[in-house]
């Protein structure tokens, strides 16, 4: 039976690649991208997405980019050898004819198509080349020294620029010195890199931190619909004040554009992303097979969600040069998304160190005994629904519409109400892997599988082991699910789920 399903959803793939490229575009089109996206809580539509006509009309690119050594590791020459290079494209799209073509080509884009915003600053560049800063920001490196997730752009030849950073910034994982795909990178600190960011900004000038900050986070974060936005007066906040605010995002968070600085949101692990059937702890979109997941990665990859209106007025619209997209925004051909989802749905996990012992056993019936499976049943720990944030009222069609659990599991609210991700819901996230994360809940404002199974998280005086030093103690709320077990059975279940 598993066989003939994967047969056959192995032919799907295939077939809706072959058909790609020659019956022309499929990524975009108007009657799939209107269902794509699910109404936001408290404006009650969807955000509008660009037209299919729109979305054609931008200019097509596909330019290689190239590995960013860190600075001891460097080949000798590179610099030199890389300014003598023409603009090529990343990815010969006419060669791809095997399966095993595509998922290539979807790597060499996952670390290769670098998110272009702020392409080029010379600042970055320097940073980049300093070896105080690499060691401070602890980017994800290789053995061979290659900076996982940072690429140089030759757009003219004679010219290398630094590009922002690629799906691999976040979606890579090393351990044991070995590199995996898909997991949150969970070694890079992106909130104290990004209060450090700012700090620099300030000493530079007001000017600087301004442009490369206040400005960007205003359209990174501002909700339109929102009265009384509480993400555009952050924005206002004296320099320092934004920096601690970013120093307090734990390992495995980041403040994604369309969260907030105060909501920031846990980075999902990829693998196995295909099963589930809305995308992002708020379960923005939906997910209905592979144009989805191509469409959800071309948004990110081209950053043409920055088209994406969140109101009817002028203020609707995102201002792309505070974005870092002066330049405009550019689309990859449709095929390079669809080799991304191929390769995104053929990752598969690493193997598990945590063995199914006695005790992993006596948790797996702890498991059933306190409940857990009617919202995580095997075998994706998922039941794939949606459950209401505090404080959200679905309207009636919606509840059907979506596969909603009419009730809540009690955490924090904000980011599903007050962001420009604020569907009113959380997902039931599958806890396949839960042994790779390092941070839980949708906010990861939880440190360990021990913190969220005991109750003394419920207390004011409670400091979670992830939290900044700096950060003051306070009671994490909600999915209080485990949380009167003895002292055995949670030791039992916590084993069970280190090794799903
Ligand atoms: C700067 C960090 C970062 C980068 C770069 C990044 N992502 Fe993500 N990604 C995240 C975070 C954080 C989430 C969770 C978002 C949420 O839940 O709202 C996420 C979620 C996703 C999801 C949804 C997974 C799920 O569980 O629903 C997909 C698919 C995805 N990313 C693909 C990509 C692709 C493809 C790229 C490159 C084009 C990329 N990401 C680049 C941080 C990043
Ligand atoms: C009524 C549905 C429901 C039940 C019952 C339930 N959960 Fe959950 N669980 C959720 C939801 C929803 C979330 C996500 C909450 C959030 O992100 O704010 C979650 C999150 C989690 C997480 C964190 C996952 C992550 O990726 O950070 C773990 C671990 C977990 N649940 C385990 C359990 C265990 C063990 C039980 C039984 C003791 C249980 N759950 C019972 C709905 C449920």
């Amino acid at each position: 039976m598993k066989l003939i399903l994967l047969w056959v959803s192995t032919f799907l793939y295939v077939t809706a690649l072959a058909a790609q490229p020659a019956d022309g575009p499929t990524l975009w089109r108007d009657a799939e991208v209107t269902q794509f996206r699910l109404p936001l809580a408290t404006w009650g539509k969807a955000p509008s997405l660009l037209k299919e006509k729109q979305y054609y009309a931008l200019p097509e690119v596909n330019l290689k980019t190239y590995p960013v050594y860190a600075p001891d590791k460097e080949p000798a020459g590179y610099l030199d050898w890389l300014r003598q290079q023409d603009p090529q494209p990343l990815v010969d799209y006419s060669k791809l004819k095997t399966d095993a073509d595509w998922i290539a080509a979807g790597r060499e884009i996952f670390y290769g198509r670098e998110l272009p915003r702020f392409t080029g600053s010379e600042h970055n560049l320097a940073m980049i080349r300093n070896p105080q800063v690499l060691a401070a920001y602890r980017l994800n490196t290789t053995a061979e020294g290659v900076l996982v997730g940072l690429r140089y752009v030759v757009r003219e030849k004679g010219k290398v620029e630094l590009g922002t950073d690629t799906c691999a910034m976040c979606h890579v994982q090393i351990r044991d010195g070995k590199l995996i795909e898909g997991p949150a990178n969970t070694h890079t600190p992106f909130g104290p890199l990004m209060g450090d960011l700012t700090r620099r900004y300030q000493q530079m000038s007001p000017q600087m931190l301004d442009e490369r900050r206040r400005k960007h986070m205003r359209e990174d974060y501002r909700v339109p619909f929102l009265a009384d936005d509480p993400n555009l007066k952050i924005a206002d906040l004296p320099a320092e004040e934004i920096a601690g605010l970013y120093d307090a995002h734990p390992l495995g968070v980041h403040g994604r554009t369309n969260t907030s600085l105060r909501y920031p949101v846990k980075i999902s692990n990829l693998i196995g992303v295909a099963d589930l059937k809305y995308l992002d702890h708020t379960g923005t979109a939906r997910n209905r097979g592979l144009t989805d997941l191509a469409r959800y990665s071309g948004m990110i990859g081209d950053v043409t969600d920055s088209l994406t209106r969140y109101a009817d007025g002028p203020e609707g619209k995102l201002v792309l040069e505070h974005m870092g997209l002066g330049g405009g925004v550019k689309r990859s051909p449709d095929a390079a998304w669809f080799a991304v989802a191929r390769f995104l749905t053929s990752l598969k996990p690493p193997a598990n160190p945590n063995t199914v012992d006695d005790q992993a056993r006596r948790g797996q019936q702890v498991f059933a005994r306190a409940g857990c499976s009617g919202c995580h049943p095997a075998p994706l720990y998922t039941n794939n629904r949606l459950t209401l944030a505090q404080g959200f009222t679905p309207p009636p069609a919606d509840r059907t519409r979506y596969n909603v659990m009419p009730l809540s599991v009690g955490t924090d609210p904000n980011l599903a109400l007050k962001t420009r991700k604020g569907t009113g819901y959380y997902r039931v996230p599958s806890l396949r892997m839960i042994w790779m994360d390092a941070a839980f809940l949708h906010d990861g404002s939880i440190g360990s599988l021990e913190e969220l199974f005991n109750p003394d998280r419920l207390k004011p005086e409670f400091r979670s082991s992830n939290w900044h030093a700096k950060t003051p103690p306070r009671a994490v709320e909600g999915h209080r699910f485990g949380l009167d077990l003895p002292a055995a059975d949670r030791a039992a279940l916590i084993r069970f789920l280190k090794t799903l």
